[in-house]
């Protein structure tokens, strides 16, 4: 049987980041002088710190200059981690263990597909790192989901076919990826948003392990 692999996003699917990266996002557009809903993070779900910048700016339509645009990404990401810094194993989403678990002991291949540059910190925070046989993150691609790069990479790196892969993924931008890498998709969230996800589940809560064990033959 051909290798199947698993491959995981990470923030608002393995931990609820989610949450951090859209205060840090807020009070930055707070200081330029307009609001920023949880509504409007739904677009910055998956995409790249640099493009959210730049989304942001758009939004409250503030031009800025080169420089100042460099030193506002560092201030973000400098509350972002002061966020982080104290994450510890009581933020990893409900029910993600028992899968990350249940995978290990069947000695299925993991990986991780995530835009994030703080990607590893965070997995050895909550400690999870060791559970993935390979990552891809924010360092690692030159372009960003929803190009399909970052799972191609990761399924090379667990010597996998695309079409033996499953990912799971919160983002639009993210299942968008995934499609477009020929890989099932599990939406992550919200049915509605998420709806060109293969299988949709509200949170891992929802997913039993005979569903896993279906993935993993198929
Ligand atoms: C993704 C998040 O995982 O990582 C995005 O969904 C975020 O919201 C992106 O912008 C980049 O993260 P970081 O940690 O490199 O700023
Ligand atoms: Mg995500």
């Amino acid at each position: 049987m051909e290798r199947t692999g698993f491959i995981f996003d990470l923030d608002g699917v393995i931990v609820d980041t989610a949450k951090y990266h859209y205060l840090a996002w807020k009070k930055l557009a707070n200081q330029l002088g307009f609001d920023f809903t949880e509504e409007q993070n739904e677009q910055f779900k998956g995409v790249s710190r640099r493009r959210c910048l730049e989304i942001l700016l758009e939004m409250g339509n503030v031009e800025v200059p080169k420089q100042q645009f460099e030193d506002w990404l560092v201030e973000k990401n400098t509350d972002y981690l002061g966020y982080i810094e104290t994450m510890n194993e009581s933020e990893i989403l409900p029910d993600v263990p028992k899968v990350l678990k249940y995978l290990k002991q069947e000695d299925i291949a993991m990986a991780l597909g995530s835009a994030s540059k703080n990607a590893r910190p965070i997995l050895e925070k909550v400690n999870l790192l060791s559970y993935f046989d390979a990552i891809v993150d924010g360092n690692e691609v030159t372009k960003a989901k929803p190009d399909p790069e970052v799972f191609l990479k990761a399924a090379e790196m667990l010597d996998a076919s695309p079409e033996n892969c499953v990912v799971f993924e919160d983002a639009v931008a993210g299942i968008e990826a995934a499609n477009a890498a020929g890989m099932l998709t599990v939406g992550i969230g919200d049915a509605e948003i998420l709806s060109q996800a293969t299988y949709n589940f509200k949170d891992f809560t929802e997913i039993d392990l005979e569903f896993i064990k279906q993935l993993t033959n198929s």
